[in-house]
């Protein structure tokens, strides 16, 4: 599996063109991603990139990649992020990793978003993953309630027994839709909730999806 992660990894790098500003998802699959930019940086390339966590801030400097102010710029050529879950209509479930809203500020922003995965994030319909859903910490009992009236069963997130803390000190609600008939609805349901800052349904927002299965890559396009 960690191969084939690597591998869908390495064959959306190849989109990657001097002069580029390219987005750096978050996980274990754009792990690889950004350590192949990171070699293309150490071969000579120009580049400016954009990252969508902390985490990935950190592996940026540990590699000498060279990074910029999302404010300062118009848009972002190339992002490369993976998902939780993701259909052949590329619908995504992002957000497992905590980093669903400045990796959907960033998608949003971008031109082409390619998503990387292996084979068992491949699902005929949403929902086995559940939906993460980042709230302002006020907010949490009720949003958790607005859920449930939308058909969501929703759980704080926890990590090492305390409440899980986003990077901009929000708290994600895990909130488990059944299998989802309706991405799109849902999506526009959920951002009706006040108190929600984001929630990880990524609906149109993906334009390639490469996963790899038994070493091979399959693309996935609009
Ligand atoms: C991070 O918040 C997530 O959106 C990740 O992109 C997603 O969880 C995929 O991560 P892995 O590649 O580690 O499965």
């Amino acid at each position: 599996m960690n191969n084939d992660k690597k591998i869908a990894a390495e064959e959306a790098v190849k989109e990657i063109k001097n002069g580029m500003v390219v987005g750096l998802g978050t996980g274990s699959t754009a792990y690889y991603a950004i350590h192949a930019v990171g070699a293309l940086v150490k071969n000579g390339m120009q580049l400016l990139t954009v990252p969508t966590s902390e985490q990935t801030k950190q592996m940026s400097i540990e590699l000498g990649i060279p990074m910029v102010d999302i404010n300062t710029i118009d848009a972002i050529d190339v992002t490369i992020d993976g998902a939780d879950e993701f259909t052949q209509n590329l619908e995504l479930i992002k957000g497992g990793g905590g980093a669903l809203l400045r990796e959907k500020i960033v998608a949003s922003l971008t031109k082409k978003q390619i998503i990387v995965a292996d084979s068992s994030k491949l699902v005929g319909e949403l929902g086995k993953f559940k939906v993460p859903v980042e709230v302002i910490p006020f907010a949490k009992g009720y949003v958790t309630q607005q859920l449930k009236t939308i058909g969501g069963i929703g759980l704080i997130r926890t990590k090492d027994g305390k409440e899980y803390v986003t990077d901009q000190g929000n708290c994600i609600i895990d909130a488990d839709f059944g299998l989802i008939e309706n991405p799109a609805k849902l999506d526009e349901q959920i951002n009706q909730i006040v108190g929600v800052v984001e929630h990880g349904l990524f609906i149109g927002l993906a334009d390639r999806v490469i996963m790899a299965k038994d070493g091979e890559t399959i693309s996935f396009s609009k």
